[in-house]
């Protein structure tokens, strides 16, 4: 499949955009501040907080899991069996994923979790994080995905 261009000037903080890459959804999701100091703080709850047995470009192989911090770019195919999980936005799951959630994905066919690096929660069916694809950016607004 060819790469795809998104334009992400549009996209304002706590919001997730969909692309189609290769026939698979691929979301950005705009991080804010108060996103990315909550990441920290869920790594003892997490399977593979560090990334170890999962699949991102070595570029994507840091904290936040990202090229630049501000953004999340990430196949939004759960990785047990293939459904798309939901985007639960932070401070809106409170009452299906526990009052101290802080964002994430909720993946309604079998509970898996992921917080907003798509990092899988533990005690969950699905066994990695959420796959990061190759991407890069062509300019402060605009993402190239594959
Ligand atoms: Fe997502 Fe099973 S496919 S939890």
């Amino acid at each position: 499949g060819a790469p795809v261009e998104v334009d992400i000037s549009k996209l304002e903080p706590g919001q997730r955009l969909t692309v189609e890459w290769r026939g698979k959804p691929v979301w950005i999701v705009r991080r804010t501040k108060e996103i990315l100091e909550a990441l920290p703080t869920l790594d003892a709850q997490l399977r593979d907080p560090v990334s170890d047995n999962s699949i991102q470009p070595d570029y994507a192989k840091n904290a936040n899991r990202a090229i630049k911090d501000e953004y999340l770019v990430v196949v939004g195919i759960c990785t047990h069996l293939g459904c798309s999980p939901n985007y639960v936005p932070l401070g809106e799951g409170a009452s299906a994923l526990g009052s101290d959630w802080k964002g994430g994905f909720f993946c309604p066919c079998h509970g898996s979790r992921f917080d907003l690096a798509g990092r899988v929660f533990q005690n969950v069916p699905a066994p990695t994080n959420l796959t990061i694809p190759p991407y890069s950016y062509l300019s402060d607004t605009r993402i190239l995905v594959g």
